[in-house]
């Protein structure tokens, strides 16, 4: 069901003690009159406290990843089964910071989809061209073809389960955000792809969150968009102040 939400993508930032900090500077700073679903997603080793901590708030945990395989010699690994163990449900799959270090294909991801999904799992899946597909005015074909490769095998049915974010990799970590104009451009172009393959229903109900240098700034004018229906949120989300102002402006 489509729906306002404000995700904080944390990477590979705040040890246990920090995390808790900014926990509680959350639940004390984050508006609560707002009608946006807010996603905070830490580090493997802080999820499971996190959940605790969360208990009796509107605050959902995040994974920002998780192993294709249902279990097995993977050393490093974590699986879905085990994220469901402690409380958590959504997970974000596709990031480009895991296609590009990790080296994670649309095939790969799209293995690790139908393993989130197999576990009941929900999946922010990521996704977004890079500079010189802009330059080139490539970037609706990749885009197209990371959906398709990635994420089309589902049955209609499956995407009741999907978030997408739209992250152009030249916009994050950048300060180089996209304009509005850009973003729904390319939120609406996505959401008519899936239109033309999966009908109205799922192009209507599936929430596109804008992510790329998302700040207190620049938040109101983006999420103002049509078809943007929130934002994924990395730098800005380490600071208490500024996630609670990003998610005040949806
Ligand atoms: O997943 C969200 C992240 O990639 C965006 O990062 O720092 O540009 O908001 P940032």
């Amino acid at each position: 069901m489509r729906q306002k939400i404000v995700a904080g993508n944390w990477k590979m930032h705040k040890n246990a003690e920090e995390t808790e900090d900014l926990l509680n500077e959350l639940i004390d700073q984050l508006p609560h009159d707002v009608e946006a679903h807010i996603v905070v997603a830490p580090t493997f080793t802080n999820l499971a406290s996190a959940v605790e901590h969360l208990e009796f708030t509107n605050i959902e945990v995040a994974a920002q990843n998780m192993h294709q395989s249902e279990s097995g010699a993977y050393t490093g690994e974590i699986s879905a089964d085990m994220l469901r163990s402690i409380g958590v449900h959504l997970v974000i799959l596709g990031h480009s910071e895991r296609r590009a270090y990790f080296h994670e294909t649309d095939s790969l991801l799209a293995y690790k989809v139908d393993t989130a999904l197999k576990n009941y799992m929900k999946v922010i899946f990521c996704f977004g061209e890079e500079l010189k597909d802009r330059q080139s005015g490539n970037h609706f074909n990749i885009v197209e073809n990371q959906l398709r490769d990635g994420l089309f095998h589902i049955a209609k049915e499956a995407w009741a389960n999907i978030i997408l974010a739209y992250e152009p990799v030249w916009a994050i970590g950048t300060g180089e955000t996209a304009s509005p104009e850009q973003a729904q451009e390319m939120h609406l172009f996505i959401r008519e792809t899936i239109r033309k393959s999966f009908g109205s229903d799922v192009a209507e109900d599936v929430s596109i969150l804008y992510g790329g240098s998302v700040k207190p700034d620049n938040a109101r004018e983006i999420f103002s968009q049509p078809d943007v229906d929130g934002g994924l949120i990395g730098g800005a989300a380490l600071k208490a102040a500024d996630f609670a102002a990003i998610v005040a402006a949806i």
